[in-house]
């Protein structure tokens, strides 16, 4: 038994790990022990209790109150205001054009940000949206385009709702998106950036666990699930993308992060390099 604030045993810890497989899709190898136990600790302290069997016992009597505080301590949100930039250029130069023009017919156009985290992704992809319709007005005036966020973790969801951001964490933006899309103001915790209607109006958040029902019933052009499958074994990956194919439109695109990709995990899409890909079957 470790002499520690709260013991957690190699059994507390095989139990946290397969709840957290079972509950998300999330894989806890044993070099995240650590990590586990600091984040988990806060809610031991949280609930009063005295070690890991107890919390066990929270997590698994008091299901749904101790679980979602259980997800949103374990899962991991880092992001950033166009991470991965080259995404976001060729949504522009490419995705933008050409689904703009296949879409004549409905004037209609469906984006999909799957594990948004804090709001930066979607933001960014309605910031990089509202620069396309303004270059491109006389053309797609009053087109009805629509960003879902969707997260597991409800406390990152309430941040991206409130779309105020740290000014000191907002690097990404130019000086110009910043203008153009937030209004600044000083609050307690520091210089803030406030999301402008004009984009938060583009997005609607909604929690949703990815392994769970879907509940969109229309099709996607471009679906952006970024820094999420990392996280997951191979079995979990290969259903999930071959449930994205299915919820996007025939030759709609999908992005990934930096650090994944779809070998061996889908043959449904084709390969545009640099992690963008574009559904075939
Ligand atoms: C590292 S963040 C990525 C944020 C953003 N996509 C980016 O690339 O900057 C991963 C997000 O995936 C979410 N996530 C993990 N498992 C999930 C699941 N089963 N369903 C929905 N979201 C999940 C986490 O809550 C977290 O906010």
């Amino acid at each position: 038994m470790e002499s520690r604030e709260f013991p957690m045993t190699d059994a507390n810890f095989t139990h946290i790990k397969n709840v957290a497989y079972d509950r998300t899709g999330i894989v806890l190898g044993d070099h995240k022990r650590e990590m586990v136990y600091s984040r988990l600790a806060r809610r031991c302290r949280a609930l009063g209790v005295n070690d890991f069997d107890q919390y066990i016992h929270i997590l698994e009597s008091q299901e749904g109150e101790e679980l979602s505080h259980f997800v949103n301590s374990i899962t991991t949100n880092l992001t950033s205001f166009f991470r991965e930039k080259h995404h976001f250029d060729f949504l522009t130069e490419t995705v933008f054009p050409d689904v703009f023009k296949a879409n004549a017919a409905t004037r209609k156009v469906r984006i999909w940000s799957a594990g948004c985290s804090t709001g930066e992704e979607p933001y960014s992809l309605a910031i990089t949206l509202a620069n396309f319709l303004k270059l491109n007005s006389h053309k797609y005036k009053d087109w009805d385009v629509k960003i879902l966020a969707t997260d597991l973790d409800s406390n990152v969801l309430d941040k991206g709702k409130r779309g105020a951001y740290l000014v000191s964490g907002a690097d990404g933006l130019s000086d110009s998106d910043r203008k153009e899309y937030f209004t600044e103001s000083d609050q307690e915790d520091g210089h803030h950036l406030l999301a402008k209607e004009k984009i938060r109006n583009l997005i609607t958040f909604n929690r949703l666990n990815l392994l769970h029902k879907w509940p969109m019933k229309g099709k996607f052009d471009v679906i952006f699930c970024r820094n999420v499958v990392i996280y997951f074994d191979k079995d979990t990956q290969k259903v999930l993308f071959d449930r994205y194919a299915n919820q996007l439109k025939d030759a709609g695109y999908l992005m990934i992060g930096h650090s994944e990709n779809l070998h061996r995990v889908s043959t449904r899409f084709s390969a545009l390099g640099n992690t963008r890909y574009k559904k075939i079957n």
